[in-house]
């Protein structure tokens, strides 16, 4: 791959990601600032992963802004798969989704895919079991509604969407998976089976489902979005997030499969301190005078991304961090610690809750209220022309 290039697709993400030119390429649009003026103001707060830009393209947003304000909502969904221990670039899609849901006070569906994880992998049963457990302790430590959210495990739950899925595999071909996803012949056939499932919980409603997810779900809302009509259901949406970059560089994504990109949401705060000293990628000078002369250059510093993406709500503190590094007052040393102070207070709200979890666990996926709900349910779709 040439240089500036670059490449996302569900299961990849390689080069530096031109989030411009994504989407363009996948057909998205830019959250501008009227969409998000009117998000916040229907939400009647403010969320800082949009107003950072972190959270920066949609489909079909505005569509369901305007069904909530007349009274007919909307329900989220999003999802996990259980290959290994989440990083927080996973659980961030999972705290922007809490938060729409505290706002809006909608249903919220998320998948856990003990199926896709095991033909797409090389991963054992035992192992996805006990990642699937793990992360879903995770997500029920961001502090969803218990009430109002249904976890299911696809090989558990599947007896109630299957009359779905094979209506939804009937509308999918094989030059189309091919193309929207690079399968291959050495590809699992069970991967070519994958988009029906992915898709099936845009349809447990009939109002539309909104997805917050980074964008390299997206391929997979263009076909829903191909095939929902035919059911008679809604065009699902979608809130695209940019990908937390690896803690080496801007290069590629923070993934749980290359340790060294990855903060974990176990890691103790010694594992952070150690991490962030070692591998976050500077965008510092390399040498104390070239960086006295010439400041950092923010745009790659991994530090300051990810403190102005998701960390640092205070405004002013982070100009003043941008202001001084850039100039070159601010050392890289002080920026990492910043980051490292912020990072473990987070850590630790996150893994005290995660102590807490068992009940919390039970009623979303089988007692709450939305749970036993969906365990009474068959999902099936009628074809309407
Ligand atoms: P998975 O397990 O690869 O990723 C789970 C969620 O985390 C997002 N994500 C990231 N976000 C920001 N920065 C990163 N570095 C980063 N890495 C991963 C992913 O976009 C995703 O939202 N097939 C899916 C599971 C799934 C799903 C869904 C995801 C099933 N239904 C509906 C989203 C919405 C998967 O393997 O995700």
């Amino acid at each position: 791959m040439p240089e500036q290039e670059f490449d996302v697709t569900p299961f990849d993400v390689e080069g530096a990601v031109n989030y411009d030119s994504l989407v363009d390429k996948f057909g998205t649009e830019e959250i501008d600032e009227e969409l998000k003026n009117r998000f916040f103001e229907i939400a009647g707060d403010e969320n800082l992963y949009v107003k950072r830009d972190f959270v920066y393209s949609h489909r079909g947003l505005d569509n369901a802004l305007d069904e909530y304000e007349e009274g007919e909502g909307f329900f989220l969904y999003t999802g996990i798969g259980p290959s290994g221990k989440m990083h927080i670039g996973h659980i961030i899609s999972f705290y922007f989704t809490r938060w729409i849901q505290e706002k809006f006070d909608v249903n919220i569906y998320i998948q856990v895919t003990d199926d896709e994880k095991y033909w797409d992998r090389d991963i054992t049963d035992e192992e996805i079991d006990k990642y699937a457990e793990d992360n879903i302790r995770e997500i029920a430590a961001v502090g969803f509604d218990p009430d109002k959210t249904f976890i299911f495990r696809n090989r558990e739950y599947m007896g109630n969407m299957y009359d779905g899925i094979v209506k939804i595999a009937e509308k999918i071909n094989n030059s189309q998976a091919q193309s929207v996803f690079g399968f291959e012949g050495s590809t699992s056939i069970g991967m070519n089976f994958w988009p029906a499932i992915q898709n099936i919980p845009t349809f447990f409603e009939e109002k539309r489902c909104v997805i917050p997810a980074a964008i390299d779900q997206d391929p997979y809302w263009r076909i829903q979005r191909d095939i929902a009509g035919k059911f008679g259901h809604k065009k699902t949406a979608a809130i695209h997030s940019k990908f937390i970059p690896a803690l080496t560089g801007p290069e590629g994504k923070m993934s749980s499969s290359k340790p060294k990109t990855a903060i974990m949401l176990d890691d103790s705060p010694e594992q952070v301190e150690e991490k962030v000293k070692k591998q976050a990628f500077s965008g510092g000078g390399d040498t104390l005078e070239e960086h006295k002369e010439e400041g950092a250059d923010l745009s790659v510093d991994t530090s300051f991304q990810w403190l102005r993406s998701l960390l640092l709500e205070d405004d002013e503190e982070l100009n003043r961090i941008a202001e001084q590094y850039s100039s070159g007052e601010m050392m890289t040393g002080e920026i990492k610690e910043i980051l490292i102070e912020e990072l473990n207070r987070f850590l630790e709200a996150h893994q005290e809750r995660k102590e807490n979890v068992d009940q919390k666990v039970e009623k979303m996926m089988y007692e709450g209220y939305l749970a036993r709900e969906m365990w009474e349910k068959n999902i099936d779709l009628e074809l309407k022309r």
